[in-house]
C-alpha cells in the first residue's frame, strides 16, 4: 500500500516547537508579513534573519516526540511505501529515522543565496553580512519558503497524491494552500483518507476518518494497527 503522510506543526509541538495558529501561536505574537515574506526580508534582514536564527536555536533544542518515532518506525517495517510530506522546517523526521520526506516548506538547517540559488548547511547564526559561498554576494537568507514564494516538490506531491492508497494528515489546521487541498486531490484520486489531530481542522469534513488527541498518542496507536504490531 502507498501511504502519504502530510505533518504539519502539531505533529513537533510535544516536542516543544511552537505551532503557527492556536491560541499561543507564532502568528499570534509576530506579524508574518514582517518575518516571512519576500518583501519583509527586503524591507528589513536583519529582523528576518533574527526570527529564523531563534526558531534554529529552538529546533537544535529539541527532540524527535513518539509521533515522528512512530512514523519511523512504519517507514523501517518496509510493510508499505511510506512518504512524508512535512510543512514542517524542523529536522525532527530525519533525527526520529525517517527517510523519505519531501520539505514543501525548506529547511530551517539549510541556507539559500537569493542571487544565485545554491543551497548549503547554514549556520547558527546567519545575518545580512554573510556572503554566499559561490558567487560571493551578501543576499543569503534561509532556505524556507515564505508567503508568495511556490513551495519545493509540488510536481512530485501531486504524482504521490495520484498514486496514495492512504492519504493521512497529522497536526495540521488546513489553513495553507496547497496543503490544504491535497486530502480532496487524494480522496478524488481514490485514496482513504485519515486526519489525526488535537482540533478539528479547516479541512476535517473532506476526511473519510478524524481521530482526535495529541499527536504522541494518536500517531503510535495508528502505526501500531498498520504494522500489526502493539509494541510503543
Ligand atoms: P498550524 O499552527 O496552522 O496548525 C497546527 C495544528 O496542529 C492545529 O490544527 C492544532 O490543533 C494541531 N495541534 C496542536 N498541537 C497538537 C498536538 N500535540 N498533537 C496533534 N495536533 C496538534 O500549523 P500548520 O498547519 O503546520 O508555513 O501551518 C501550516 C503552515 O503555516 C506552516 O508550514 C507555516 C505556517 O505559516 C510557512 O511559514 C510558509
Amino acid at each position: 500500500m502507498n501511504i502519504l503522510i502530510l505533518t504539519g506543526a502539531g505533529i513537533s509541538a510535544e516536542s516543544g516547537l511552537g505551532t503557527f495558529r492556536d491560541s499561543d501561536g507564532i502568528w499570534t505574537r509576530f506579524d508574518l508579513e514582517e518575518v516571512a515574506t519576500p518583501e519583509g526580508f527586503e524591507r528589513d534582514p536583519a529582523k528576518v534573519h533574527d526570527f529564523y536564527n531563534a526558531r534554529r536555536r529552538n529546533v537544535l533544542a529539541a527532540k524527535p516526540n513518539d509521533a515522528h518515532l512512530a512514523l519511523a518506525r512504519l517507514e523501517q517495517s518496509r510493510k508499505h511505501n511510506v512518504t512524508i510530506v512535512t510543512q514542517n522546517i524542523d529536522d525532527l523526521h530525519e533525527r526520529a529515522g525517517s527517510r523519505n520526506i519531501l520539505h514543501m516548506h525548506g529547511e530551517i538547517l539549510r541556507a539559500l543565496c537569493h542571487n544565485c540559488g545554491v543551497k548549503w548547511d547554514a549556520p547558527g547564526e546567519m545575518s545580512p553580512y554573510d556572503r554566499c559561498p559561490d558567487c560571493n554576494t551578501a543576499y543569503t537568507r534561509p532556505d524556507v519558503v515564505w508567503f508568495g514564494e511556490i513551495p519545493y516538490h509540488l510536481d512530485e506531491i501531486r504524482d504521490l497524491l495520484d498514486e496514495t492508497d492512504l492519504f493521512v494528515a497529522i497536526g495540521t489546521s488546513g489553513e495553507v494552500h496547497p496543503a490544504s487541498s491535497f486530502v480532496q486531490l487524494a480522496a478524488m484520486a481514490g485514496a482513504s483518507t485519515l486526519e489525526l489531530n488535537l482540533d478539528p481542522s479547516e479541512t476535517t469534513i473532506f476526511f473519510t476518518e478524524s481521530r482526535r488527541g495529541p499527536a504522541t498518542q494518536i500517531v503510535p496507536a495508528w502505526v501500531n494497527e498498520v504494522i500489526g504490531s502493539t509494541a510503543s
